[in-house]
C-alpha cells in the first residue's frame, strides 16, 4: 500500500511522499525498510545541506540498505534530472555509511556500471532513480554538486514493545522482534516449559525468574541418601519451551560384589531391600559347630557405596597341640587342619607299654580335646614280696617290678634255695619264673639229760636251723651250763646240752649256845637235806627245831637262835632304883639286879636277886618307905591347917599350911614340910587377936566402962560411955573393936562446959597421955607375966610344940 502526505507537501514545499509498505514478505525480512519516505520537492541541494534537512525535519538521509529499498524508492520517487543523494559517503578513503560512519560492505555496494570512478572530489553517492541503463544504480559525485533530497523518518517509540523485545522498523510502521524465550505482540510473556517429574529416590529445587516452568526457571536435582544423581544435576527452561537436559535419576550406590570365596565353614544370609549389593543391603554370618568367627556377624553396604566391614572368616576351632607320648606313638587324621575340630588322634605304645587313658581323642566343636591326652605306662608285673627266709634284689630299668625288672632271690643264712634264683617280668606282666622256697638247714637230734627235760622250739622244721631247744632240769635241780641251745645256719647247735645238778642250800653253822645234825639226800646242805638244831642248858630255841633244803636251794626255815631263859621283866620299887647285869640278855638267865631307895626313903626286904637257869628270881624285889614326922595333931586356936601328904600321913613330903580365923593374925611362918631326915621344918605358928588403938585422955566429964573378952581394946572389946551432970553426950554411946582393928566410931564428948574447964581439960588430956602411955607398958608386962603361969584364961589352948614331945611317937 502506498500513501502520501500531501500536507507535509503543503507546509514545507516539499514533497513528502509517505510510503507505506506493509507486506508479509518485507515484514519477514531482515533490513526491510519500516520507516516512512519522504523527499524533498524543492531546488536541489548539495549533499552536506541535503543531509542536513534530513536531520532536521526526519530521522536522517536514507541510506538504501536493501534491494527492497532500492526498488521501493524508484518507483516512489519521480524521475529527478539530477537523481538524488543517498547517505553514504567516502570516509578517509573508504565508503561508509553516513549515518553510522561504518564501512559499506563489498556486497552491498550497487554502483553502476564504471563506477565510482576515482575521478577527485566526488566523495559522494547518488542513485539514478529511474535511469536507463543503470536504473537505481550509485554513482559517485562530488559533493557540492546539487541534487534531490529524500529522506527517512523512524516510528518505534519507548513504550512500543515490552523490555524483552526489540523494536524493528517496518515499511510504515515498527514490529516487535521478541527476545529468544518471550512471545506475544509486546514480547512480555516468557514462554513456558513443561513441569518437571521428580525422580524416583530424589527431589529438585527450582528459581522461576519469570515464573512457574517459564524461560530460564532453573531446577536443582537431590537424590535421598545412598542415592547418586545420574544425569545433569540442574536444568535450565530455553527460549525453545524445553529443559536443556533430561529429567536426571537417581541410582542407587552400588557396593562391591562380595566375594564369599574364601568364607568357609560357616552360612551367610544376605538381603538386598533395594538392589543386589546396594545401599542397603546387609549380610549376616553365621559359622557352623566348630568354628569361631573373626569379624563382625554382620556387614551393611552403607550410603556410600562401600560395605561396613569385609567379610569375616570361620576359623576352625584348634585343639592344643599334641606330641607322642613318651615310650608311643601317635597318628592322628585331621578333617581340616592339623589338632582341630574334627581332628582324631589315635595312640599307641611301645612293647612292654600298656596305655592308660582314653584312645582315641577327638577335637570337640569347643576346641578342647575329648579327653585328656592318654600316657604309656610301662607294664607292671605282680609285686613281689620277699618269700619266707629270702631277699629279693630287683634291678629295675623303668620302674619297680615292671617290664624289663630282673629280681634275684637270695635265701637267708641258714637256708637252701630250691628252685631258679632269677625271675623277669616279660612284655605281658608275667613274672618268668616262680620264686623259689628257702629250706631250713637241719641240726642233729637231741636227747634230754636225768633229772631233766627238753623243750624245743621248732619255727622251719624239727631240730632244723632256728630251732631253739630249752632244757629243764626237775625241780630243786638246776642247770650246770645254759639252758638254751639253737641250731645254727651251719646245722650245729650252739652249746653242749647242759647237765641238773641239785641245788645247794647256804651251809649251816650251828647258833651261839646250841648245835646242828644233818641227813642229806643229794649232798650236802643240797636239795633234800634235813637239819636238826638244839640249844644248851638255860637257853630256848626261839623258833622250830629243824630246817630243810627246798628245790628252791633255800632253807624252808630261818635258823634259830639259842635265847636265854627269860625270866620276868623287874620293876624298881617306888621311890626306888636298881641296877642289873645281864650277861645273855636283859631279866635273863644270869642276870643279877640290886636295888636301891630314895632320899627320905628307907628300903626294906633284899637288895639282891639273880635270874635263875629255870627262869625265875632268886628273891622278891624290896621296897622302899617315906621318913615319918611328929604327927600335928589339931590346927592353932582361932586357926585353920591344911596338910597334903605325897607319901604317907605327916611324913617325908608332907606339907602343911596355916591360916588365922577373921580378927586375928598369924605369928610365925604360915607353912611347915615334912624333910627327908623326918623334921618339920617349921614351928607352928599362933593366931592373935587384932588390937584397936587404946582409949585413954577422957575428959573430965566424961566416963568409960570397957569390956575385953580376948585382950585389951583388941578385937570384941567393947566401951561404953557416959557423961556427968550438967553435961550431955554428943556422939555415940558404944565403941566396939573391930576385926579390922579399928573403932566403928570415934569417941563421944560431952558438951556444956565453959570455954576455960575445957581449955583445962585439953592440958589434962595432955598430961594424961603419958600416964597412959606408963599404965600401957605396965598392963603389958603384967600380961607377959600371966601368959607365963597355967590355967591362965588368957594363955591359947594350942600346945607349944618345942615344949613338947614328938607328936609322931604319940601316935
Ligand atoms: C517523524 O517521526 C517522529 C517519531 O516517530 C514523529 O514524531 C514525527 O512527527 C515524524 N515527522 C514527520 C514529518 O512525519
Ligand atoms: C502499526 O503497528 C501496530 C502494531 O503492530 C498496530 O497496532 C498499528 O495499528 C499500526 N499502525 C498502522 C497505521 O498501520
Ligand atoms: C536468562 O538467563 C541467562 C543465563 O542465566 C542470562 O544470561 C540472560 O540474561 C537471561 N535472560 C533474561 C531475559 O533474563
Ligand atoms: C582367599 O584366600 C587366598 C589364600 O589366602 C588369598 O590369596 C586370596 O586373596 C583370598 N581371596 C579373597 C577374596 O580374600
Ligand atoms: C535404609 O536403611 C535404613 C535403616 O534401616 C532405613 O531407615 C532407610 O529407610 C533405608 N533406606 C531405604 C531406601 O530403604
Ligand atoms: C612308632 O613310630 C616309629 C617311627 O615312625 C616306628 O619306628 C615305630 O615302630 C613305631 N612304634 C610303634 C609301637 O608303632
Ligand atoms: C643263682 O644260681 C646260679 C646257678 O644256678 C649261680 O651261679 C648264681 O651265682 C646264683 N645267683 C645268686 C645271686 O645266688
Ligand atoms: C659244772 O660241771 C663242771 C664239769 O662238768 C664242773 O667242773 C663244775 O664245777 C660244775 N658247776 C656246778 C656249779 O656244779
Ligand atoms: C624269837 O622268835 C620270834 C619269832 O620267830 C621273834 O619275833 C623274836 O624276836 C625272837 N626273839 C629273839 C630274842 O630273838
Ligand atoms: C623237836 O620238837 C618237837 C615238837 O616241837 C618234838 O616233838 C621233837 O621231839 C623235837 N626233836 C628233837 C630232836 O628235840
Ligand atoms: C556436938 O559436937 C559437934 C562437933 O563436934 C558440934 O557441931 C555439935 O553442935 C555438938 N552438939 C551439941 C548438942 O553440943
Ligand atoms: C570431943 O572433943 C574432942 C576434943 O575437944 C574432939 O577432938 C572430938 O572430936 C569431940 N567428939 C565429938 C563426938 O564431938
Amino acid at each position: 500500500m502506498m500513501s502520501v502526505d500531501m500536507r507535509l507537501n503543503l507546509h514545507f514545499k516539499v514533497l513528502i511522499l509517505t510510503l507505506i509498505v506493509f507486506t508479509e514478505e518485507l515484514s519477514n525480512k531482515e533490513g526491510v525498510q519500516a520507516w516512512t519516505y519522504h523527499y524533498n520537492t524543492g531546488p536541489n541541494q548539495r549533499w552536506l545541506e541535503a543531509r542536513q534537512w534530513c536531520q532536521t525535519h526526519f530521522t536522517d538521509m536514507v541510506p538504501i540498505r536493501s534491494q527492497e529499498e532500492t526498488e521501493f524508492l524508484n518507483n516512489l520517487l519521480p524521475f529527478n534530472p539530477k537523481y538524488y543523494w543517498i547517505g553514504i559517503h567516502k570516509v578517509a578513503g573508504v565508503w561508509a555509511w553516513a549515518e553510522s560512519n561504518q564501512h559499506v560492505s563489498e556486497e552491498d555496494q550497487n554502483w553502476a556500471t564504471a563506477e565510482p570512478d576515482t575521478i577527485a572530489g566526488q566523495d559522494c553517492v547518488e542513485i539514478y532513480i529511474k535511469r536507463e541503463p543503470d536504473t537505481a544504480k550509485w554513482n559517485n559525485e562530488k559533493c557540492r554538486n546539487k541534487k534531490g533530497t529524500v529522506c527517512y523518518n523512524v516510528s518505534c517509540a519507548q513504550e512500543s514493545c515490552s523490555s524483552h523485545a526489540d523494536c524493528v522498523e517496518t515499511v510504515g510502521n515498527y514490529t516487535c522482534k521478541c527476545h529468544p524465550g518471550f512471545q506475544g505482540p509486546r514480547c512480555e510473556e516468557a514462554i513456558t516449559c513443561s513441569p518437571l517429574p521428580n525422580p524416583e529416590q530424589g527431589s529438585h529445587q527450582c528459581f522461576h525468574p519469570y515464573g512457574s516452568n517459564r524461560f530460564n526457571s532453573s531446577c536443582h536435582f537431590h537424590c535421598e541418601r545412598g542415592f547418586w544423581l545420574l544425569g545433569m544435576p540442574q536444568l535450565l527452561c530455553q527460549a525453545n519451551a524445553h529443559w536443556d537436559n533430561p529429567v536426571p535419576l537417581c541410582q542407587v550406590e552400588q557396593c562391591p560384589v562380595l566375594d564369599f570365596t574364601n568364607f568357609t565353614g560357616g552360612s551367610m544370609n544376605c538381603s538386598h531391600p533395594i538392589a543386589p549389593n546396594s545401599y542397603n543391603s546387609t549380610c549376616d554370618f553365621r559359622c557352623d559347630e566348630g568354628f569361631e568367627l573373626f569379624g563382625l556377624n554382620q556387614i551393611q553396604c552403607d550410603n556410600s557405596g562401600k560395605w561396613t566391614a569385609s567379610v569375616p572368616a570361620c576359623t576352625v576351632k584348634k585343639c592344643s597341640p599334641m606330641s607322642s607320648p613318651v615310650m608311643g606313638n601317635m597318628t592322628c587324621v585331621d578333617a581340616i587342619e592339623p589338632f582341630s575340630f574334627g581332628s582324631q588322634c589315635n595312640f599307641s605304645c611301645q612293647e612292654g607299654y600298656s596305655l592308660t587313658g582314653d584312645n582315641p581323642l577327638t577335637c570337640l566343636a569347643s576346641g578342647q580335646w575329648k579327653y585328656s591326652t592318654p600316657a604309656c605306662t610301662v607294664v607292671q608285673c605282680s609285686s613281689l614280696t620277699d618269700p619266707p627266709h629270702a631277699h629279693i634284689q630287683c634291678q629295675d630299668p623303668v620302674r619297680e617290678h615292671s617290664y624289663g625288672s630282673k629280681c634275684t632271690v637270695q635265701c637267708e643264712e641258714g637256708y637252701n634255695l630250691i628252685g631258679t634264683n632269677v625271675t623277669k617280668c616279660s612284655s605281658q606282666g608275667t613274672w618268668s619264673h616262680a620264686l623259689p622256697v628257702c629250706q631250713a638247714v637241719r641240726c642233729p637230734s637231741l636227747t634230754s639229760a636225768p633229772h631233766g627235760s627238753l623243750f624245743c622250739s621248732d619255727p622251719h622244721g624239727e631240730f632244723s636251723f632256728g630251732s631253739q631247744c630249752k632244757t629243764a632240769c626237775e625241780e630243786g635241780f638246776s642247770l650246770n651250763g645254759t639252758a638254751d641251745t639253737d641250731c645254727t645256719s651251719a646245722g650245729k647247735w650252739s652249746t653242749d646240752i647242759p647237765k641238773c645238778r641239785a641245788k645247794r642250800c647256804p651251809t649251816l653253822t650251828p647258833p651261839a649256845h646250841g648245835s646242828v645234825v644233818c641227813s642229806d639226800l643229794h649232798g650236802e646242805f643240797s636239795f633234800g637235806s634235813l637239819c636238826m638244831l638244839s640249844c644248851v642248858e638255860g637257853f630256848n630255841l626261839n623258833g622250830t627245831n629243824n630246817t630243810e633244803c627246798t628245790s628252791m636251794g633255800t632253807w624252808n626255815r630261818e635258823i634259830p637262835h639259842c635265847l636265854a631263859k627269860r625270866c620276868p621283866t623287874l620293876r624298881s620299887p617306888s621311890h626306888g632304883s636298881f641296877a642289873c647285869s645281864d650277861p645273855h640278855g636283859e631279866f635273863s638267865f644270869g642276870s643279877r639286879c640290886t636295888s636301891a631307895c630314895g632320899v627320905g626313903f628307907l628300903l626294906t626286904g633284899w637288895a639282891d636277886t639273880e635270874c635263875t637257869a629255870v627262869g625265875t628270881w632268886s628273891t622278891d624285889m624290896p621296897h622302899c618307905q617315906a621318913r615319918q614326922c611328929p604327927l600335928l595333931a589339931k590346927a592353932p586356936q582361932h586357926g585353920r591347917m591344911n596338910c597334903n601328904h605325897p607319901n604317907a600321913p605327916f611324913s617325908y613330903g608332907s606339907h602343911c599350911g596355916f591360916e588365922c580365923n577373921e580378927g586375928f593374925w598369924l605369928r610365925g611362918t604360915p607353912a611347915t614340910t615334912c624333910n627327908n631326915s623326918g623334921q618339920w621344918s617349921q614351928n607352928l605358928p599362933t593366931c592373935q587377936p587384932v588390937q584397936c588403938q587404946a582409949i585413954s585422955g577422957l575428959p573430965l566429964s566424961l566416963s568409960m566402962n570397957c569390956s575385953h573378952p580376948l585382950g585389951n581394946f583388941s578385937f570384941g572389946s567393947q566401951c561404953l560411955f557416959s557423961c556427968n551432970q550438967g553435961f550431955s553426950l554428943n556422939g555415940t554411946a558404944a565403941l566396939l573393936c573391930s576385926s579390922s582393928g579399928f573403932w566403928n566410931d570415934s569417941r563421944p564428948n560431952c558438951t556444956g562446959m565453959s570455954m576455960e574447964s575445957a581449955m583445962l581439960l585439953y592440958t589434962g588430956a595432955g598430961a594424961a597421955t603419958a600416964v597412959v602411955i606408963l599404965i600401957l607398958i605396965g598392963l603389958v608386962l603384967l600380961i607377959m607375966m600371966q601368959f607365963r603361969r597355967k590355967g591362965n584364961t588368957i594363955v591359947s589352948d594350942v600346945p607349944v610344940l618345942e615344949d613338947r614331945e614328938n607328936p609322931a611317937f604319940e601316935f
